[in-house]
């Protein structure tokens, strides 16, 4: 696709920048409305995906655009399409917790070859270009070495919009982990969840039920420092549908698919 050839990383990631000044600057006056159980959307997440959506519509109209905060059953998955969460950990911005990002993705043809995770409250974007590595502000990233899951501090999330239906699984899975790792982090951001797993910070992070948006660009900053992604059973993530995410370093990510209910 032409077009494509045009994209620059530089100017989408701008566009990203500016959606978080904005958002920093202006800081709109929080109206929370309920999706679901646990699950809340505000303006901020409203404002952040339209100027982002218009901002990479000006660049390259041809591409399509999927955004948690929209209907986004005629995307063709044959096509190229942009995934976007203005905000990944907005029960963390309603508490002004301030551990959430603008996390944005680009797929073509089922593979993610561009990602960007920007964090909100601190100065940290982190991205990755299919082959050219994962970057934080310039850096190259390198996911860590560690082998032995007694030492691995891994990140997790609760699913907290299935509580009812997951819950009792979630927390045998979390209790399975706990006892064999170092130590567990919630931090209420799957997608920085998988940004510091990049960064090395932690050796591992996994979740039930999570959705394009909230893993499409932790995938591609993962994979380009060295590690891996896939589901429960060790199957590459879809586009189209929720998945059971697990994401490492590689080695560890198999140390945890052996503690977890769901196995092969
Ligand atoms: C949620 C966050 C949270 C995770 C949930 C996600 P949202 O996304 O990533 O950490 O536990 O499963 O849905 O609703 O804040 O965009
Ligand atoms: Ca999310
Ligand atoms: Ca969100």
């Amino acid at each position: 696709m032409e077009a494509l050839k045009n994209l620059s990383p530089e100017k989408v990631i701008n566009v990203v920048r500016a959606a978080k000044n904005q958002y920093l600057e202006k800081k709109p006056t929080l109206e929370i409305y309920k999706k679901g159980e646990a699950d809340f959307v505000t303006q901020v997440d409203v404002c952040i995906q339209e100027f982002v959506r218009a901002g990479l519509e000006s660049l390259c109209p041809e591409i399509q655009f999927m955004g948690e905060e929209k209907d986004n059953h005629t995307i063709d998955f044959s096509k190229p399409f942009w995934i976007m969460d203005p905000v990944d950990g907005t029960t963390n911005l309603i508490h002004d917790f301030k551990c959430s990002c603008i996390s944005l993705a680009l797929c073509v043809h089922g593979k993610i070859v561009f990602g960007v995770i920007c964090h909100l409250y601190l100065n940290e974007l982190f991205y990755a270009i299919r082959g050219k590595g994962a970057w934080l502000n310039g850096k190259r990233l390198s996911v860590s070495r560690t082998t032995e899951l007694s030492q691995g501090l891994i990140c997790t999330g609760t699913s907290p919009y299935y509580k009812k239906e997951l819950g009792a699984s979630v927390f045998e899975d979390l209790k399975n982990v706990y006892f064999n790792c170092e130590d567990i982090r919630r931090t209420g951001s799957a997608a920085l969840d998988m940004a510091w797993v990049a960064a090395g910070r932690a050796d591992a992070c996994f979740e039930r039920r999570l959705c394009p948006w909230d893993f499409a660009a932790g995938i591609i900053l993962i994979e380009e420092a060295g590690g891996s992604v896939s589901d429960f059973l060790g199957a590459p993530l879809e586009f189209y549908k929720k998945c059971d995410v697990i994401g490492g370093n590689g080695i560890i990510n198999e140390h945890i698919r052996t503690r977890l209910l769901t196995k092969k």
